[in-house]
């Protein structure tokens, strides 16, 4: 099978499956070290973007270990915070970090798949995906998805891994990105595989601005993206 064929197949959903299983016990150690704890800047931002009014409902969808949910909590009061993902492995840590945590009470993890959400139309005030879209096998359906369980006026947010642009930046990152993290990560979890995953999901993922043309695609509004930190990570925004 072609790597763009696995991208769009069931298989994919296998595989991330079991790098997620693999990893979870080390995820949110790795992440933070690996991204020299950028990660929560990146999430901090991407929750200003969801603009959750305080009282209201969010989604975050492929959750994980609950980062996400847990920056949602913090920032809007009186908010209910629903966490969807796949994995039971991630969503065990995700209740430990939510039971370590003051704002754990307005969260609620749940497991359901991304591509086909368990929620009726227009429930949620905003819907989230951290670090995700890259894993799931068709990048539109989700995003559709989102739109779809948003109330009219509500927004769709995506943070994920981009394309950064600048020559010399560009070079030096791949070179970490591609070398250096997936060693590092080896080191982490003590196998190989799950870490070679991360740079092999960015290679076939399309660049920022085609993902923002899936956002008008799916009907969402006011489609636009914000690069942070040099354009390796890129919060894409639309509007139902
Ligand atoms: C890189 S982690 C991101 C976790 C979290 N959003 C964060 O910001 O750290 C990707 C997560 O997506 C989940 N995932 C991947 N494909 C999924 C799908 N089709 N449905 C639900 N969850 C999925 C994985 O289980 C994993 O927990």
């Amino acid at each position: 099978m072609t790597i763009e064929r696995f991208q769009q197949s069931a298989d994919k959903e296998k595989y991330v499956h079991s790098v997620f299983a693999a990893i979870a016990h080390r995820y949110d150690v790795l992440n933070t070290t690996l991204s020299f704890n950028q990660d929560k800047y990146w999430r901090r931002f991407a929750v200003g973007q969801a603009a959750l009014p305080a009282g209201g409902k969010a989604l975050d969808v492929c959750c994980g270990t609950a980062m996400l949910s847990l920056e949602l909590a913090r920032r809007a009061e009186n908010a209910t915070i629903t966490g969807l993902d796949f994995c039971e492995e991630m969503l065990t840590i995700g209740r430990k970090n939510i039971a370590g945590s003051e704002h754990g009470e307005k969260i609620q993890l749940v497991q359901g798949n991304a591509m086909a959400l368990p929620f009726a139309d227009n429930t949620f005030d905003c819907a989230t995906i951290g670090f995700a879209l890259r894993n799931v096998p068709d990048i539109k359906q989700t995003i559709a998805e989102m739109r779809r369980v948003v109330k009219p006026g509500g927004r769709v947010v995506s943070l994920e891994l981009a394309k950064p642009s600048a020559p010399v930046f560009k070079q030096l990152y791949y070179l970490y990105f591609e070398q250096v993290l997936p060693l590092l990560g080896k080191l982490g979890v003590g196998i190989e595989g799950p870490y070679r995953w991360l740079p092999e999901s960015l290679k076939c993922f399309p660049h920022q601005s085609a993902i923002c043309e899936y956002f008008t695609e799916v009907g969402l509004k006011q489609a636009r993206y914000h690069e942070l930190t040099g354009g390796i990570v890129a919060v894409h925004v639309g509007v139902k």
